[in-house]
This record gives C-alpha cells, sequence and structure tokens, in this order.
C-alpha cells in the first residue's frame, strides 16, 4: 500500500479505510503509525496537550447493556460531588499547569442547570482554561445557558453508527436522536467532541468504516474513542474485550482520515495494555487524559474495571506520564 499518498488526501475509500483498519503485518502496522505522525506532525504539531476529568457524578438514568454505570447495576455505590468539591479539584488540575479540564458524569438528570452553570463560573473566575462537559444528552436550554456560563467544548459520543445496534445495547434509544443532539451542540457554538466504541459485540468492521464517515461528516474538533472493556454486573460482562491492534489502527485511520482534529488517548487504552496512553499518541492521537476525581470517589466511576488508575496519587501519576511522553521525543506544556 503507498502510505505516502494519505498525506495529501482527504477522501479515502471505504476499501482504503478497511485494509488500514485490518492492517496485521509489523512492518504495515509500523507504516501506519508513522504516517499517522506525520499527518498530526504536519496538521497540528509535536505537542501532546494534557486534559485533567474529574468525574462529577457516576448517578445514571440509562441502562446501556455495556456500561458499568448502567442504572440497574446496584454494585456500585453512587455519588455526586457537591460543587465546592469539583472547584476545588478544577484548581488543583490548574494549579499543576494543565489548561483543560474534562467534567463528566453518567446521565443524572439530578444535576441541576444552575449547579454546572456555578462550577463553570467559578473555574473561569479563578483562570481562563477550557472546559470541556461530557454530562451525556441534556436539553437545548442547559446546553444553551451552560455555553453562557463559560463551558467552551461538549463531548458526546454516538458510540456507534449501526442505529440496530445503537438501539439494542442504549435500551431503545435511537441513533437519529443522539446525532440531531450531537449537531445541535455544534450549532449553540461549541467545540464539539464525539467519537465511538470499538469491539462492542456484534460490531462489524463495515460498521466502523462507517463510523469514521460519519464522523467525517459531524466534522468534531475532537475525538474521543474507546475499546470496548466488559464491565462487570453488565450484560456483557463476560464479552472479550476490544483487539488492541484494531483500536489501535482505529485512532491513526482517524488521524489519516481526518488530518487537523484533536485526538484523544484516553485512560481506557491503559486497560487493553500497560501504557496504552502512549500507545495511543504513537498511532495519532496528540491529547492525554489524566484522572483527577478525589477519593473516595474516584473508585466508584466503574465505567468499567481500571484498577490501574483507583489508587495512584494524580500528580505523581501526572509527572511519571509526562516524563515517559517527553522521553518519547514529544513536547509536553505543562509545568511539573
Ligand atoms: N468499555 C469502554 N468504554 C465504555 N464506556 C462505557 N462503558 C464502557 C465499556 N464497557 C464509555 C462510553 C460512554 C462513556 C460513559 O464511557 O463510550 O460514552
Amino acid at each position: 500500500m503507498d502510505f505516502d499518498c494519505f498525506i495529501n488526501i482527504d477522501n479515502l475509500s471505504k476499501s482504503e479505510l478497511k485494509s488500514l483498519l485490518l492492517l496485521k503485518v509489523e512492518e504495515d502496522i509500523n507504516k501506519l503509525s508513522f504516517t499517522a505522525n506525520q499527518i498530526r506532525d504536519k496538521f497540528l504539531s509535536n505537542e501532546v496537550k494534557f486534559c485533567g476529568m474529574i468525574e462529577i457524578s457516576n448517578i445514571c438514568d440509562c441502562d446501556c447493556l455495556y456500561c458499568g454505570l448502567r442504572k440497574s447495576n446496584n454494585e456500585i455505590t453512587r455519588y455526586k460531588m457537591n460543587a465546592e468539591e469539583v472547584i476545588s479539584t478544577a484548581r488543583q488540575i490548574i494549579n499543576l499547569g494543565i489548561n483543560k479540564i474534562l467534567i463528566q458524569s453518567g446521565d443524572d438528570s439530578t444535576i441541576e442547570k444552575d449547579y454546572i452553570s456555578y462550577i463553570i463560573y467559578s473555574i473561569k473566575q479563578y483562570a481562563d482554561v477550557s472546559i470541556i462537559l461530557s454530562l451525556g444528552e441534556r436539553s437545548i436550554k442547559e446546553y444553551e445557558a451552560w455555553k453562557i456560563s463559560g463551558a467552551d467544548s461538549y463531548l458526546l459520543k454516538f458510540e456507534t453508527s449501526n442505529s440496530d445496534l445503537y438501539s439494542k445495547i442504549h435500551t431503545g434509544y435511537a441513533l437519529a436522536k443522539r446525532i440531531e443532539s450531537i449537531k445541535n451542540l455544534k450549532k449553540i457554538g461549541y467545540r464539539l467532541g464525539t467519537g465511538n466504541l470499538i469491539g462492542i459485540k456484534e460490531q462489524t468492521t463495515d460498521d466502523l468504516i462507517n463510523d469514521l464517515i460519519i464522523l467525517k461528516d459531524i466534522n468534531p474538533d475532537f475525538l474521543v474513542c474507546s475499546p470496548f472493556i466488559p464491565a462487570p454486573n453488565t450484560p456483557f460482562a463476560s464479552d472479550l474485550i476490544a483487539n488492541k491492534q484494531l483500536t489501535l489502527n482505529f485512532l491513526a485511520t482517524a488521524r489519516i482520515f481526518l488530518k487537523n482534529i484533536d485526538i484523544t488517548a484516553t485512560t481506557s487504552l491503559d486497560s487493553i495494555e500497560k501504557n496504552g496512553r502512549e500507545l495511543g499518541l504513537e498511532f495519532g492521537a496528540n491529547v492525554v487524559m489524566q484522572n483527577f476525581t478525589p477519593n473516595p470517589y474516584r473508585k466508584h466511576y466503574q465505567v468499567y474495571p481500571s484498577e490501574r488508575h483507583y489508587f495512584t496519587n494524580p500528580i505523581e501519576s501526572l509527572s511519571s506520564l509526562k516524563l515517559r511522553i517527553e522521553n518519547a521525543g514529544r513536547r509536553t506544556f505543562i509545568k511539573n
């Protein structure tokens, strides 16, 4: 395959996307990662951006078959952080030199509009950082109010472009409605993030190709894709974990296809491989997430099992991650 030609062309065919996703031979995979890196360098830069994550509530009204936070999972302890706790965690992140903060929760209808507005406003008073919300599908009124309070970005994933699979794993919800919400967020003026799940049961390679095509159509500012990880106490608990190479190939193919968007190396990559986030960076990603959810809450945000970061000190793991990234020849712009 001629990888060089991908640097300058925007429109890859379905069969080209398929060949990239399914690469298995080491030599080809090296070329894939090399090309993804070249494109990231050409359209963005060498820099790895850091994003500090605060999981403010694990209460969820949805019953998604794959997710550990699903409503019918009675095995987890539910929590909701109070506004002051969220704000002081955000200050801790800012004081470490990180200028992107992701505020995330389940689809929690007990989260009130003003509680989020107050948090956003207070953080923005403290420092002019970028605030990313990921609070599920909410009303247009709420999206608008939070934008006015100072939120910059909103992350709402479509999870899969296969509408039958979407309805099945989201217990009757419709993909069309999710896509409409995603497009509304863009209209309201958010920097838009979206993404999919890779390797979920019954997902085909064609589904992943269509995920890429839908991404091109949505034209988001940033991408957050997670490998599927079986979560205990869910109907998918005994399914297979996502294939590592398929996940990395998806990230690199997304970089080659979408060119200049931010692509996140999610903490979930660490669940498919030790130092998985760094691997993600080798396959086209340019943003890393670091979890700052304070104890005692952190262990209860069990979307999927990820013991690796339950008990680590965020400040220590941040500096070791930063060092590993810099040793791999990438620049970072955080203080510690
Ligand atoms: N494996 C990987 N990612 C998951 N998510 C939920 N459950 C899982 C899982 N088992 C991701 C979804 C969702 C977010 C809450 O976490 O992409 O958007």
